[in-house]
């Protein structure tokens, strides 16, 4: 029997949570609930041939087989990339023109298939690394300027990045998400989002940490959010607004950097957001340097919400753009109470679905009034991270039939603090093979594959 959090759900619960939201072009999600973006990991990656890099696998389908039953209003994928030398992680998803392959696009129609099977609108999440691309995947990547990431990530670096010459900002970074996007709209998706949060490339641009450049995209506001709005408009001129694809945004509300994007720069932005006609606009924050996936202030973890205080200043610029706002909600309480207040009309979830890939359908049916309580170290998102992995690896490991309809079939109970203790030691053992494999500078995609259900 998994724990939960001890909070009754108000009254109003599932008219609230229930409300459709309607897109400025067209399109409209059955409810307030968004699947975030969460990297599966799970795509071919063999790297001697890079051209065959980034197919969704079978396992890819599994998992959203489930999540695709979970009633969501929108379901983002993980972070699909579109470039190949470009990756957030190895095994990642990628869409680009060097390697289209009909199996590349039947995999792709196959996903956006099975999101939809109960409603969401299916919409792929598109990125690129920037300097953020592990050195065992690429040794120069492209960025804004050339301000090294000196930090690793399971003991692997960053190289020094290429700052892009205006030409390649076109070539290299527009051309390519317009590629992808079209991509999406052709196999089936209803729109894409744009990462332009947690220091990927977009970020990278409209963060002054990285940001150093002093041509038209960069200096003032306005210049570093430049190529998003570029991005926008060249997606647009290949598939209007009038066709309803959405396009979308996630972007930082924040990023508790002395020199990072503040409030006051996103408010800025948000209004350019709007303005240009973004139909959704989903607030996280953080970058790799400062991750911010738990309480950084005292002052939100009432409320749940890591980012609530700062999405309750952005919020009144948006009157077209529907706003979603991710990170910490946990109860039906809080979201709720995040959706009254105004501070936000959608509500993300990330790792309680992976513990729980139907929590909206639950929600909504009036059975639960919160998510899983984990027994995890909330104060290392490490940790969490790997077992929301781990958790989309069990998902992946068979269709919702093979599962006997069950949406929750084979997962690791992180609410079982035994079973945490087990994933303590697998741990262990994944990072000495993480350490063995990053001295010989090879990449491998990080999730443990644990217990569960064997296939
Ligand atoms: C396993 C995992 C993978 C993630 N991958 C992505 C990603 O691909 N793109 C993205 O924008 N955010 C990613 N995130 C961040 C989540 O979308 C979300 O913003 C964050 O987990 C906070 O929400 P939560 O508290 O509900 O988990 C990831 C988070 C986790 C736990």
């Amino acid at each position: 029997m998994v724990r939960r959090f001890s909070t009754a759900a108000p009254e109003n619960a599932k008219a609230i949570l229930g409300e459709k939201l309607k897109f400025p072009s067209g399109k409209t999600a059955q409810n307030r609930f968004l699947k975030a973006a969460l990297t599966e990991m799970l795509s071919t990656f063999e790297p001697s041939k890079p051209e065959l890099n980034g197919i969704p696998t079978q396992q890819i389908i599994n998992a959203y087989d489930k999540w695709g039953n979970g009633k969501f209003g929108v379901i983002l994928t993980g972070n699909v990339q579109v470039s190949p030398v470009h990756l957030e992680a190895p095994g990642n998803a990628i869409i680009f023109k060097e390697g289209e392959t009909s199996a590349r696009r039947e995999a792709f129609k196959n996903w956006a298939k099975v999101i939809k099977q109960d409603g969401a609108l299916a919409v792929a999440q598109l990125s690129h690394g920037g300097r953020q691309t592990p050195i065992t995947v690429n040794k120069t990547p492209f960025s804004a300027s050339d301000v090294q990431l000196a930090k690793e990530v399971r003991f692997i670096g960053f190289g020094k990045p290429i700052p892009l010459t205006v030409e390649q900002i076109k070539t290299e970074v527009i051309d390519r998400f317009v590629y992808a996007a079209k991509y999406a709209y052709e196999t089936g998706f209803d729109g894409v989002q744009l990462h332009g949060a947690h220091g990927y490339l977009l970020a990278q641009f409209t963060s002054p940490t990285t940001n150093k450049r002093t041509d038209k995209y960069g200096g003032s506001v306005a210049n570093r959010q430049r190529i998003i709005l570029e991005i926008y408009e060249a997606i647009r001129k290949e598939i209007p607004a009038s066709t309803g694809f959405l396009v979308g945004l996630k972007t930082n509300s924040v990023e508790f950097q002395t020199e990072g994007t503040t409030v006051d720069d996103a408010v800025e932005m948000c209004r350019a957001y709007e303005k240009i006609g973004f139909d959704f606009v989903e607030l996280s924050g953080g970058t790799y340097e400062q991750l911010a996936f738990q309480h950084i202030r005292d002052s939100t973890r009432q409320r749940e919400a890591f980012f609530l205080e700062f999405a309750e200043k952005i919020r009144p610029v948006f009157k077209n753009t529907v706003v979603y706002l991710t990170g910490g909600f946990r109860t039906v309480n809080a979201m709720v109470e995040a959706v009254t207040s105004g501070a936000t009309q959608g509500i993300g979830l990330g790792r309680p679905i992976t513990a729980e890939p139907d929590l909206p359908k639950k929600i909504l049916f009036g059975s639960v009034s919160s998510a899983v309580y984990d027994a995890l170290d909330q104060n290392n998102f490490s940790v969490s991270l790997l077992a929301s992995n781990t958790q989309i690896e069990q998902m992946g490991r068979n269709s919702l039939k093979e599962a006997n309809n069950e949406v929750t079939y084979g997962l690791s109970d992180f609410s079982d603090e035994e079973t945490v203790k087990r994933f303590g030691k697998a741990i262990e053992g994944f990072i000495e093979l993480t350490k063995t494999q990053a001295s010989q500078g090879v990449a491998i995609p990080a999730v443990i594959t644990f217990e569960g259900v064997k296939v």
